[in-house]
């Protein structure tokens, strides 16, 4: 069976992100399958922000395996986000409160292998960042130099000021997270669009330019009127990542499960779905199941 790989194991070394990149070593010139020279060059988070300057439109999804990782690259993706939504719609917990500093990690590690040239960023989970600034800082530190991340996100506006600062001041690159919070969903009562008030849209926005001075280089807007999504693009200098925050944000997010149809529970207006994959997993196991109890599979030219 020397001829053999394991099903589905991918052509990929130890540990691909922290070696020297292709033979020219130049950053993302391996990105491709099976270590070929990706056609894109690395993405960063200076880069990110001049693509706001160049009014270029950021495209972000979550992966959180390597297989997602390397197709959304492949794909066209700018930005990967390992989000805590993992918690959701991979490990089948109800909330995102629930994951842990190790889950994150065992995911991230899984999208870096991956080599892609999109820029990987890691949630900061629940409780992560929110003890003391560093605890905040130590745990970011964790998610890039063990997971191998970019950069990293977490949620909130002034009280997460001083950890990022931190965080930025150590050389981690933070993506910011306004709006609807899912962390804060115990607080806010439910998944609810946020600052629909005159006073919480001018809280929001006052909180997007601190997060700006605290050195974050962009920030996700979620479930917040289009309109404030529009204003704080048009206020602050870093790139906006709008998901359920209106069409002019600087780029947009999707979680990858809503978007391709995997994602079994509540869809939320802003979901659009570009593909049925749930209803394809569904049909091509019950053909396989079929199969078996037929015993019509394997073949003889599937068998040695
Ligand atoms: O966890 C996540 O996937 C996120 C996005 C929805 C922005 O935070």
């Amino acid at each position: 069976m020397s001829d053999e790989r394991a099903p589905g194991g991918p052509p990929v070394s130890k540990s691909p992100r922290s070696e020297p990149s292709g033979a020219a070593g130049i950053p993302g010139a391996t990105g491709g399958p099976g270590g070929k020279p990706s056609p894109r060059p690395r993405f960063t988070a200076p880069r990110i922000i001049e693509m706001k300057r160049r009014g270029d439109p950021i495209v972000v999804v979550t992966a959180y395996d390597f297989p997602m990782a390397r197709i959304a690259d492949e794909a066209g993706a700018e930005i990967l986000l390992v989000g805590d939504s993992l918690g959701t719609v991979v490990l089948g917990y109800e909330s995102t409160l629930p994951v842990t500093v190790e889950d994150m990690l065992h995911h991230t590690r899984a999208v870096t292998r991956a080599r892609p040239s999109a820029l990987v960023v890691a949630d900061m989970p629940f409780m992560s960042y929110q003890v003391s600034d560093e605890q905040a800082v130590l745990n970011a530190g964790r998610l890039v130099k063990e997971g191998g991340a970019d950069a990293v996100k977490l949620e909130g506006g002034e009280r997460v000021g001083p950890a990022v600062r931190r965080m930025v001041e150590a050389g981690i690159p933070v993506m910011g997270h306004l709006g609807l919070t899912p962390q804060s969903v115990l607080a806010f009562g439910g998944y609810k669009v946020q600052a629909r008030g005159e006073a919480d849209q001018e809280r929001l926005l006052r909180e997007a330019r601190l997060l700006e001075q605290s050195g974050c280089f962009s920030l996700v807007l979620e479930g917040i009127p289009a309109r404030l999504g529009g204003l704080v693009t048009r206020e602050i200098g870093i790139p906006t990542i709008g998901i359920g925050a209106g069409p002019q944000c600087d780029g947009q997010v999707l979680v990858s499960h809503d978007l391709l149809g995997l994602f079994l529970g509540h869809q939320p207006k802003f979901v659009r779905r570009y593909a049925d994959l749930g209803e394809a997993m569904r049909e091509a196991f019950a053909r396989y199941a079929a199969d078996v109890k037929a015993r019509r599979f394997p073949s003889d030219a599937e068998s040695y």
